[in-house]
């Protein structure tokens, strides 16, 4: 039998990418926010008890970075509360979650990649009530996947990308964070990844419960991912500038470079350099023809 599939978050970056990419393999109920607030503890109850799930991927989150520090209750129980809900519900029905989380976890004052077990201390709210959000689902203690993530960009919603593009068409000049380092990651590369370890079996995929860093290789800083973004082209320049120069209510971590190898050694796999992603995200042109044109504006979000 086809397993059932609840997908929270379902019109995010990643939840966009899960809810096709899923559906051979199972019967995908896509809920998006206005379906499913997970700020609402008992629609999330009800939501999971009214599908009867063998899977939950909750690919929803609260993720603009800056609003979060003036709606700390509501990234709060979104972030916070709701993964814990969810993991709550998923062990009373004996379903599987997996969950993302964020390597704003730490503080970014590493110099080599953070394995999982690195102390966090996150410097921002969502940050923190991601971590919380972790905490939550580990508590429960049931079968989960918790795949931290960083610099989630795609052809569709608010991201780093869709930004740099949109400047580039309307400056000569694009002054840009050089002294942030991390790994920039395609939401379909990170779906692809979800879709493998759930294709090779949910009982296989719930015997690996537990914490991951899940992302594409190499390193970069905000201003070289947006050097390879603009490519060769003469215009428009980019500029390298300080954090210090570009002031916001949310501290960023300086260094957020996961380490992928307990993902690796657990699942067979590794996820490709962000450059050839980039290049593999920016060739597909159909799509971008087809993306609604109102659909993107300000900055990265994470
Ligand atoms: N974006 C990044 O750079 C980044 C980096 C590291 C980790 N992650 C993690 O990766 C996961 C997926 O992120 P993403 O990049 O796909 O983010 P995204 O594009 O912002 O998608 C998140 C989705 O959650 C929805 N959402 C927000 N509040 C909600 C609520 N109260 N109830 C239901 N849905 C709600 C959003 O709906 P609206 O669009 O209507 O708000 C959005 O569709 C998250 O766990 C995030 O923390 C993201």
């Amino acid at each position: 039998m086809r397993p059932t599939i609840l997908v929270t978050g379902a019109g995010g970056q990643i939840g966009f990418e899960l809810v096709r990419l899923l559906a051979p393999h199972g019967e995908v109920i896509a809920a998006d926010r206005a379906s499913l607030d997970l700020a609402d503890p008992d629609a999330i109850v009800a939501a999971v008890r009214g599908a009867k799930p063998e899977l939950i991927v909750n690919a929803g989150a609260y993720t603009a970075v800056v609003r979060a520090e003036s709606e700390p209750a509501l990234a709060g129980a979104v972030n916070g509360r709701a993964p814990g809900i969810l993991a709550e519900e998923a062990k009373r029905c004996g379903a599987l979650l997996i969950h993302y989380s964020t390597d704003y976890v730490f503080d970014g004052a590493a110099a080599t990649p953070y394995p999982e077990d690195a102390p966090t201390a996150p410097l921002n709210v969502y940050g923190a009530t991601k971590l919380e959000g972790e905490r939550a689902i580990a508590e429960v203690g049931g079968h989960a996947l918790v795949f931290r993530t960083s610099w989630v960009y795609g052809l569709r919603g608010r991201n780093f990308l869709l930004t740099v593009e949109r400047l580039a068409a309307e400056r000569d000049e694009l002054r840009i964070v050089a002294d942030q380092v991390g790994v920039p990651n395609w939401s379909r590369a990170l779906a692809e990844a979800t879709v493998r370890v759930v294709a090779a079996g949910l009982p296989a995929a719930a015997e690996r419960a537990g914490l991951y860093h899940l992302s594409a290789t190499g390193r970069a800083s905000w201003c070289e991912f947006a050097q390879a973004i603009v490519g060769n082209a003469q215009r428009p320049r980019v500029v390298p500038i300080t954090t210090a120069e570009y002031p916001t209510p949310a501290r960023r971590p300086a260094y957020g470079v996961l380490a992928t190898r307990r993902f690796e050694a657990a699942f067979g796999f590794a996820l490709a350099e962000w450059r050839e992603t980039l290049a593999r995200c920016t060739a597909s042109t159909k799509e971008r023809a087809g993306r609604s044109p109102g659909s993107k504006s300000a900055s990265a979000s994470d």
